[in-house]
């Protein structure tokens, strides 16, 4: 490492928001061209933390795409509006004609055969009030399951579907043909019910309210269930860190390890965002994969106070 890069590196600070998720960065500009020293930095608070945040980041489109092509290729989301000219810019805006629908715990893109790393949304005009995005740990929320719960859940797979799109898709005048087109374009995948993070090795429920169909081949009753166990887990706040925005503000979210819920409190006022949406990898299960950070958690008493064994 040369002294100036040691130098850039030295000047990040990155603190701790909640017991296991969520960190602010400091001493970062994404306008800049950084260093592949200070990408890593990045990188390692983004598998620490689950999710990384910065202030103050009055940056461009160009900007803005350009940081998120540091950790990956980026897509192009085929329903969601995108930023005119700019496709793979998704623009999540809302008003008193259009109120919030990211109101309910996800992950991104899950619906696709290949799912979303991270995604990077810079919040372009927030509400004086509400709009707060809140974020779920999803490795804690599996450790923190029954042991009897992890042993049924462990291998098993589920189908996700665009569903709400196709929805979308339908109320605003698609054809049966457009339909069909879309579910060949995009044909459910069947992803495992907890997946083996490729990075850290550690198991994260990666089932969610927003995509998730059904478990496959268990008996349907077992699944709704199961499916709805797993949902729980996301709205413990044991496993949460809330995020309020200001304009400029950035989120950058490790899909694989957390979901996330847009809080929908601010209509008929005015919220818009940006996101770029990172491709990730081939989800998996492997139960021999060593992971690479600690599994216990201070907080886990507290949850098995809710009743559960
Ligand atoms: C999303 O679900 O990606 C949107 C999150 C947000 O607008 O805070």
């Amino acid at each position: 490492m040369t002294s100036a890069t040691a130098n850039i590196v030295d000047t990040i600070e990155v603190r701790q928001m909640s017991a296991t998720i969520g960190a602010m960065i400091s001493g970062v500009d994404l306008g800049a061209e950084l260093s592949d020293a200070t990408v890593a930095v990045l990188r390692q608070a983004l598998l620490d933390w689950k999710v990384i945040f910065f202030r103050d980041q009055d940056i461009t489109t160009e900007q803005h795409l350009a940081f998120g092509r540091r950790f990956g290729e980026l897509e192009v989301h085929p329903f969601a509006p995108g930023k005119p000219g700019y496709p793979e810019v998704l623009a999540i805006s809302h008003d008193a004609d259009g109120p919030g629908y990211e109101n309910l715990w996800h992950s991104d893109v899950t619906w696709r055969l290949q799912p979303s790393l991270g995604s990077v949304l810079r919040n372009v005009e927030s509400p004086d009030v509400g709009g707060d995005t809140l974020f779920a740990d999803m490795y804690a929320a599996y450790d923190g399951l029954p042991q009897r719960v992890r042993d049924r859940v462990d291998g098993l797979v589920a189908r996700h579907d665009f569903a709400g799109f196709r929805r979308g898709l339908q109320r605003r005048g698609a054809t049966d043909e457009e339909i069909a087109e879309f579910n060949a374009t995009y044909p459910n995948p069947e992803h495992p019910v907890i997946r083996t993070h490729p990075e850290t090795g550690r198991k994260a429920i990666y089932v969610n309210a927003g995509f998730t169909q059904e478990i496959i081949g268990i008996d349907p009753e077992e699944s709704r269930e199961l499916l709805d166990l797993l949902y729980r887990q996301a709205a413990f706040p044991e496993y949460q860190v809330r995020f309020r925005w200001e304009n400029n503000s950035v989120a950058f979210w490790d899909n694989r390890s957390c979901q996330h819920y847009a809080v929908s409190d601010y209509w008929p006022n005015v919220r818009k965002a940006e996101r770029v949406t990172i491709i990730g990898d081939t989800p998996y299960f492997d139960d021999s994969k060593t992971p690479t950070e600690p599994t216990e958690y201070p907080f886990r008493g507290a949850i098995l106070r809710h009743g559960r064994d």
